[in-house]
């Protein structure tokens, strides 16, 4: 299992050297309570909101506590900030530390178009200046009340400047940059190159997360291995097996009361509609490994499963459990 040297930890709440990544339309706090629920704080360090989007405004201080969600579990919570207004991030990183934000973690890494036209997200690693001003601007505005991290991509179009971007991370103050090795233009692509979080690591000084790429536990030993990282963190293999951090081997039963009690959670926190959670868990059974609850043999029938109803049924009958959705 990976190991975290303890010295990187002073400064950084997290308990573990394995982190979830944070990903929108996914790590609300209906997904991330049922993670939690499923690991030992020795085995999953840490979680993220989803990049919460910094506009004409800074963001209120209700919309960080609704990202952050009631406070369930002692595992700390970070939140992702995107945008390009210096000021309007730096007020909005204030808000959320004084939120309950255990981290306030700056989204360099988002390759949508909406983040590139406002000039958030990936869209600034071609300026390395503003990645150090954004950032020190946070680090000025929480003062010291929490640490401020940074998740890049590897570049642009290409990963040659991944060394540079990581000095300007570390340059504005940051304690923990995450290198997500994909380039934007890579999009979410295979294979991914690890060398590029080994390169960020011999650049700067602070604790590097990588990430891209994990796909089993193992994975995670071996990024640590190859690249030096100190940190982990993993994106979409813990969408089909939550599990990925202790490498529990779990049963379909366990695996559809995972899925239920997600369902039950976006029921509950957000109101949802049976079809919109429909359609959440259908996101996540297109990934879905963990107890062989989903082969690939019968993944289709269960995303072309029309019926909301029939679904959470169909998970009911593998849970042997009547976890109440609606
Ligand atoms: C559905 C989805 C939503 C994502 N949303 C975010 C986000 O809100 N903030 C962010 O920094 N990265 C986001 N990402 C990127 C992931 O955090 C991660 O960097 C990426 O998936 C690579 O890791 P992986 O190969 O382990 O999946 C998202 C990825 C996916 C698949």
């Amino acid at each position: 299992m990976a190991k975290i040297n303890p010295r990187v930890l002073s400064g950084l709440p997290f308990t573990a050297p394995v982190l979830l990544a944070p990903m929108e339309g996914v790590t609300d706090p209906a997904f991330r309570d049922v993670v939690m629920t499923r690991h030992r704080p020795e085995r999953l360090g840490g979680v993220f909101t989803e990049f919460v989007r910094v506009t004409s405004q800074a963001v209120p201080a209700a919309v960080i506590q609704r990202h952050l969600g009631a406070r369930r579990s002692a595992m700390p919570v970070g939140v992702q900030l995107m945008g390009a207004d210096v000021e309007l991030v730096a007020t909005s990183a204030a808000t959320a530390a004084a939120a309950g934000a255990a981290v306030i973690d700056l989204n360099f890494g988002c390759p949508a178009k909406g983040a590139l036209r406002g000039c958030a997200g990936s869209a600034v690693l071609d300026d390395p200046p503003r990645v150090s001003q954004l950032v020190g601007a946070c680090v000025e505005a929480v003062d010291g009340r929490v640490p401020v991290t940074a998740k890049v991509r590897a570049g642009v179009d290409d990963a040659d400047g991944v060394e540079e971007i990581a000095r300007a991370v570390e340059a504005g103050g940051a304690a923990m940059l995450t290198v997500h090795c994909r380039t934007r233009a890579e999009l979410y692509r295979d294979p991914v190159d690890w060398t590029r979080i080994r390169r960020a690591v011999g650049a700067v000084s602070i604790p590097v997360c990588g990430n891209g790429g994990v796909r089993v536990t193992g994975d995670i030993d071996r990024m640590q291995t190859e690249t030096g990282c100190t940190f982990v963190m993993v994106g979409r293999a813990a969408l089909g097996d939550p599990w990925i951090f202790s490498g529990e081997a779990v049963t379909s039963q366990d695996a559809a009361r995972f899925l239920l009690e997600y369902a039950a959670n976006l029921r509950g926190v957000r109101s949802g509609t049976i079809e919109g959670i429909a359609a959440r868990l259908k996101q996540l059974l297109s990934y879905w490994t963990a107890g062989g609850l989903v082969t690939d043999a019968d993944r289709s029938s269960w995303l072309r499963e029309r019926d909301p109803a029939a679904l959470v049924a169909r998970l009911q009958v593998a849970a042997d459990d009547e976890i109440e959705i609606s």
